[in-house]
């Protein structure tokens, strides 16, 4: 199932393109944002380096939780996620270069503990592992889930602002948050978790619930 986020970019309209009246011309003009008086673009840019914050240390994890994994599937996922995640890193900074500010990465403390959460995952279950793999794929969806509200809040910021090239580039990487998140949803329910279920079977919700009425 596609896991939404309240935030997911509408398509441009019209209005977005003609409606910016004059309050981004500073942006535009490449002059640093943080000089200027409006909240929303210090929020945009305050985000910008959020994620970008975050993408490097996304960027630095992914190869130990595809070392940690069980599955080959779920290997070659992370892989493939670590080169998506470094073309994020890149367009980020085109964004930064966009607006004429220098790329900076600014302290996340909500992705600090997301990634201490999956790792502490890893040393909390067993290698070779299914329990392992389903662990590791809860934990990847909370990491693109914080993602896929941070990209969907910036293309939306962006719109607004009339810094469309800007949204563009944003939204390529909201799609392919997307996408990740369903792929991780997909391998979990095709077989991933019911093995997990399967073989932690000494302990059974099932038959622990069974006694109990007995
Ligand atoms: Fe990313």
């Amino acid at each position: 199932m596609k896991n939404k986020s309240t935030t997911t970019p509408k398509k441009k309209s019209a209005s977005n393109t003609t409606n910016t009246g004059t309050r981004n011309s500073n942006i535009s003009s490449g002059k640093d944002v943080k000089e200027k008086d409006d909240s929303l673009e210090k929020f945009f840019l305050d985000q910008l380096k959020d994620i970008y914050y975050a993408e490097q240390k996304i960027l630095n994890s992914l190869p130990k939780m595809q070392e940690a994994a069980t599955t080959l599937e779920l290997m070659y996922a992370f892989e493939d996620h670590l080169h998506q995640t470094e073309k994020h890193v890149r367009r980020l900074e085109k964004v930064f270069q966009m607006l004429g500010v220098r790329p900076e990465g600014k302290k996340c403390e909500a992705m600090d503990g997301i990634i201490r959460e999956a790792e502490e995952t890893i040393e909390e279950t067993e290698e070779g592992t299914m329990t392992r793999d389903a662990a590791l794929i809860m934990s990847a969806q909370k990491v693109e889930h914080y993602e896929i509200a941070t990209y969907g809040g910036l293309v939306q910021f962006a719109i607004t602002m009339g810094l469309h090239d800007a949204a563009d580039v944003l939204e390529k990487t909201l799609l392919e948050e997307e996408d990740t998140d369903m792929l991780l949803t997909e391998i979990a329910e095709n077989d991933i978790n019911l093995a997990a279920d399967h073989e932690g079977k000494q302990f059974s919700w099932e038959k622990q619930q069974q006694e109990t009425n007995a």
